[in-house]
């Protein structure tokens, strides 16, 4: 699959989940070595990007996106869990990234977000912490690409899944369906192979998945298994 091919993939054509593995449970020292193993598999790669402020940890950041960039022709899923995004997605841009997905806690203003987002040439992303109240995405969703739906407190990989979340996914995708919006509809956090089910049917067409993936010995087999077990 080219590069170019990637960019047009229609979400509502999907007839299973797109798994974007997220490296935050990759070996770092090793990091294409690892994403290499899975990019047959998958069009997506997410990439978590954390400032210590708004999660409890901190994580990769622009130089690291760069680098990735000229590694593979994957496509680039940067979510942001930082305060003041709008400072950052021109470096973001920048980088390589093709999806950028802010946080909607921390923008003050998220129609500017999304705008700086596109004026930028890039695909605009919206996520949500899990205690915000869903409804306030609401407004947002005609100018969206993508919306990412946390179903673990943002910060870190290995947590179990909320599920909370289902009902949440099933709110946003019937918002989307409403509006006729083709945007990808993604779950973030503590997605295994026994809830892979319930979120496909909730709604959900990209699958984040860390530890998953990365932690699996044969990595790729751990896509292919998330897959059909979405499928169940
Ligand atoms: C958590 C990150 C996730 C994380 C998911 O804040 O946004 O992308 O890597 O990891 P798992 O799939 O292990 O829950
Ligand atoms: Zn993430």
């Amino acid at each position: 699959m080219n590069y170019e091919f990637r960019k047009t993939v229609n979400p509502r054509e999907w007839s299973a989940p797109e798994i974007a593995p997220s490296v935050l449970s990759a070996d770092f020292g090793y990091l294409m070595r690892d994403v290499k193993e899975i990019e047959a598999q998958c069009s997506f790669l997410h990439l978590d990007v954390m400032d210590g402020h708004f999660v409890p940890n901190m994580s990769i950041g622009i130089p690291v996106i760069k680098s990735v960039r000229k590694h593979t022709d994957m496509i680039l899923d940067t979510h942001l869990m930082i305060d003041n995004p709008d400072d950052y997605i021109q470096a973001f841009a920048d980088a390589g990234s093709d999806y950028i997905t802010f946080h909607v806690e921390c923008s003050d203003n998220p129609h500017k977000t999304i705008e700086l987002i596109k004026n930028a040439g890039k695909k605009a992303g919206m996520s949500i912490h899990p205690d915000t109240p869903i409804e306030v995405v609401k407004p947002y969703l005609k100018d969206l690409d993508l919306f990412l739906i946390m179903s673990v407190r943002p910060g870190f990989g290995g947590q179990k899944f909320m599920p909370e979340a289902l009902d949440r996914i099933k709110y946003v995708r019937q918002q989307l369906d409403a509006i006729g919006s083709n945007a990808i509809l993604s779950v973030d956090g503590g997605i295994i192979n026994d809830n892979a089910s319930a979120i496909f049917k909730a709604g959900a067409g990209l699958f984040v998945a860390g530890s998953t993936v990365f932690c699996a010995d044969d990595k790729a087999k751990a896509v292919e298994e998330l897959k059909k077990c979405a499928l169940l």
